[in-house]
């Protein structure tokens, strides 16, 4: 890993279950949604802002509000250029010397991701987590536990095995749950919320779009004191 400017980069721009095409279709309608819901809601049962990191931060929203809240706030992706749209998109909300004062970028793949124990307060994982392998979820899930101070909060989706990217993605390049594994999942958490949806959409670029199958767990959820 390579520290330049407050900027951790180790090259990984292949993630298998998210390739560079399924991110473009993300990014066309990247702009025009709001900021995540989980994310709003996971703010509002914290009394003060802390320090966060936004696994899968994509071009940076989240992270741009987070800022703006006074967070500090570690973006992390497996694609550079998101990391840089996120660092961007901080300047334009908070300024220059407030994103290097408070923002760290990390190039990285979520698999390699780890933070010192009990140095979060706030984990945002936006529909990044059903990217990683499903053999390193749970080493995944561990970094993620053991990061949180007891008491912080996770916000973020997993995917269930109805998702119709699970099918059309290498064998075991993405993870997905039934309902009773993601109780598992927060076995050391005080659920706020968990909401499981399924419907058909789309996804892609108006006039080319492709049906998709949506099954996800919305969940934000507090650590065990
Ligand atoms: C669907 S986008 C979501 C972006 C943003 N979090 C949101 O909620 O809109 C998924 C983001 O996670 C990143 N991502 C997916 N799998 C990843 C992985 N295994 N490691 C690191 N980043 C990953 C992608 O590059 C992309 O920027």
């Amino acid at each position: 890993m390579r520290h330049i400017d407050g900027h951790v980069n180790e090259r990984s721009d292949c993630v298998p279950g998210f390739p560079s095409e399924r991110l473009e279709r993300y990014l066309h309608r990247a702009l025009t949604l709001p900021i995540r819901d989980t994310l709003i809601g996971a703010l509002a049962h914290i009394e003060r802002p802390g320090v966060a990191s936004d696994l899968g931060c994509g071009p940076g929203k989240e992270v741009a509000e987070l800022l703006r809240r006074g967070w500090r706030v570690e973006a992390v992706d497996a694609y550079e250029h998101m990391v840089q749209a996120a660092r961007a998109a901080a300047i334009q909300v908070v300024g220059e010397q407030e994103t290097s004062a408070r923002l760290c970028c990390v190039h990285t793949p979520i698999a390699r991701w780890a933070a010192p124990a009990h140095s979060l307060d706030l984990v945002h994982a936006g529909f990044s987590l059903p990217f990683v392998a499903a053999q390193d979820f749970a080493h995944v899930w561990k970094n993620i536990v053991a990061a949180l101070k007891p008491g912080a909060i996770f916000a973020g989706q997993l995917f269930g095995h109805n998702d119709s990217f699970l099918s059309q993605s290498p064998a075991g390049s993405m993870n997905a749950h039934t309902h009773a594994q993601v109780m598992e999942v927060l076995v050391n958490f005080q659920v706020i919320s968990m909401a499981e949806e399924e419907r058909d959409g789309v996804v892609g670029i108006p006039g080319n779009e492709q049906a998709k199958h949506w099954h996800v767990f919305h969940i934000i959820a507090r650590r065990a004191t």
